[in-house]
């Protein structure tokens, strides 16, 4: 596939589907590693993550549990800063392992508010699951356990993804052209 026009915006392919398998396949292998004879529940940040944690963890083997939250903070292709809770988990977090499964990490606002809002709940621990970091955007000192991919600090959809809504069911991850 060529470009994409999403909107007003046209997108270029940037990783493919096989790039992709390849990364998740190897965030399920430590996971399943390390998390070996425990449950951890799986913290889905929606919408963004929902094809990512869903192939995430039919590659994990050890036996997780789900929980969903809904955070966004995007407008268009920029990070607002203003978060918007439409709603958090449902379990009790209280003395569980916890890993918060997230498409991108951007500037890390996002996961540096529910992370505030998980310490609260005093679960046994905390990891981050991501796909894709940017890392010239990221603006906290403590860095995500399981990363997926460094990108550049580009603009992309698909694999969940979204550009104003749209994108989200592309297959492989597309980059926003530069005119
Ligand atoms: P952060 O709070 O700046 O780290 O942004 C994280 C959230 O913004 C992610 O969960 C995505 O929903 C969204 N986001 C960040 N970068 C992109 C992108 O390049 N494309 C689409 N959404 C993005």
């Amino acid at each position: 596939m060529t470009t994409v026009i999403l909107h007003d915006l046209a997108f270029e392919p940037f990783i493919s589907s096989k790039e992709i398998d390849q990364a998740v396949t190897s965030l399920a292998a430590r996971i399943d590693e390390d998390y070996n004879g425990r449950n951890p529940i799986m913290l889905v940040v929606l919408n963004g993550a929902f094809i990512f944690a869903a192939d995430l963890v039919r590659k994990i083997s050890i036996p997780v549990r789900m929980d969903f939250v809904k955070i966004s903070s995007y407008k268009g292709t920029q990070s607002s800063g203003e978060m918007n809770e439409h709603f958090l988990w449902q379990s009790s977090l209280k003395g569980e392992d916890i890993i918060i499964v997230e498409d991108i990490v951007d500037t890390g606002h996002t996961l540096h508010y529910l992370l505030d809002k998980l310490k609260a709940q005093y679960p046994a621990s905390v990891e981050i699951a991501c796909l894709l970091k940017k890392p010239t955007a990221y603006r906290y000192p403590d860095q995500p356990r399981y990363e997926g991919m460094s990108i550049p600090d580009k603009f992309v959809v698909g694999y969940g993804l979204d550009y104003n809504g749209l994108g989200r069911d592309l297959e492989s991850i597309f980059c926003k052209k530069e005119l």
